[in-house]
């Protein structure tokens, strides 16, 4: 049986969401005359509690928006270590919005201290860069951030003078195994990043939310990115399809992830974490090799990092083929 565990991103769009992008009502967005798209920013401003939002491309080009829309060339970020815009977005802040990271170090669930970000704030003094704006991730590889860490860290950027933006790639899955609504994380967050082609389940676009005059910022920063789209409501049919149908079955996902976790740990001597959508898989090393070869040959996909790798579960896994990844190691472990 096949199943392509390598993330959540892989989903294709179910012929109800098809139809929905084929029907939908559009215009030039660059104009602001997309009512699709305009229906889809109103709906997550409201959903996050926020004044304005804007529909950009993807979540590497909506947390740039916001770098831009937050801070001026020379300006320093304070990130944890491994946050995607620090680690995986090709530098783009560094190289388009003149922004240097500052990493700072996370714990095993990936989370940052509010005496840590503290502690990064740069003294003023014409040497060095001046700390402008608090990066915060949730989920981190598919941990939650708790939504009273998220408003004691945002509360402290923000006594520290720092704006605060959220890349909330997958928040709506730590809003579901918080049983809450985003807007909860959100209260003290300036700006939002949320991806609609995560689990999710669109073909594209995310969503910057954040007060007015922040989003008109990161709008002018799209144009000169060249994210302005036209008649992109075939798009936005999608991510409001996606809110409409995949956002309550996020949870499905994360028992399924959970389901597997257990099993993984039932084999004994592989090392087995999990948070949310998100499995991480550590086999003893000299079996990592044959593992892999073995799971490739029955049809079975993950993100075969060294050492340790990761599964996803998503829109396009369903119970049969998480039973299928469990069978497969079970049967490798066999006698070994
Ligand atoms: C945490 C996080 N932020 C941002 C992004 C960037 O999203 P995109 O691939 O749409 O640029 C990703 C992508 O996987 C992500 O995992």
């Amino acid at each position: 049986m096949n199943a392509d565990f390598r993330s959540d991103t892989l989903t294709v769009a179910a012929p109800a969401m098809r139809e929905a992008m084929a029907t939908a009502e559009v215009g030039d967005d660059v104009y602001g005359e997309d009512p699709t798209v305009n229906r889809l920013q109103d709906r997550i401003a409201e959903l996050a509690g926020k004044e304005a939002a804007l529909f950009l491309t993807s979540g590497t080009q909506s947390n740039l928006a916001a770098v831009l829309a937050h801070c001026r060339r020379g300006d320093e970020f304070i990130i944890g270590s491994n946050y995607h815009v620090y680690l995986n977005e090709a530098s783009g802040a560094a190289a388009f919005a003149g922004a240097s990271p500052w990493p700072i170090e996370v714990d095993a669930n990936g989370s940052l201290t509010p005496d840590a970000v503290r502690a990064a704030v740069r003294e003023p003094d014409q040497h060095h860069p001046e700390s402008r704006l608090l990066c915060l991730e949730n989920t981190v590889n598919g941990n939650v951030q708790p939504v009273d860490l998220i408003s004691k860290l945002a509360a402290t950027g923000h006594d520290c003078g720092l704006a605060v933006h959220l890349d909330g790639a997958r928040l709506f899955n730590a809003a579901a195994a918080c049983d809450v609504g985003i807007d909860a994380f959100l209260d003290d967050v300036d700006t939002v990043s949320l991806c609609l082609s995560k689990g999710l389940g669109a073909p594209a676009g995310t969503v910057l939310a954040g007060d007015r005059a922040t989003i008109d910022r990161a709008f002018r920063a799209r144009k000169m990115l060249g994210g302005g789209m036209r008649q992109v409501g075939h798009l936005a049919a999608a991510g409001l399809h996606a809110l409409d149908h995949n956002v309550d079955r996020l949870a499905e996902d994360h028992a399924r992830a959970e389901q597997i976790a257990e099993a993984l740990r039932a084999i004994g001597g592989l090392g087995v974490t999990q948070g949310t959508n998100m499995l991480w898989v550590t086999p003893p090393p000299e079996h990592h090799d044959d593992l892999v070869a073995h799971l490739e040959s029955e049809g079975l996909l993950g993100i075969f990092w060294k050492p340790t790798m990761r599964f996803v579960t998503h829109l396009g896994i369903d119970d049969e083929q998480a039973d299928a990844l469990v069978e497969s190691f079970t049967r490798f472990f066999a006698g070994r």
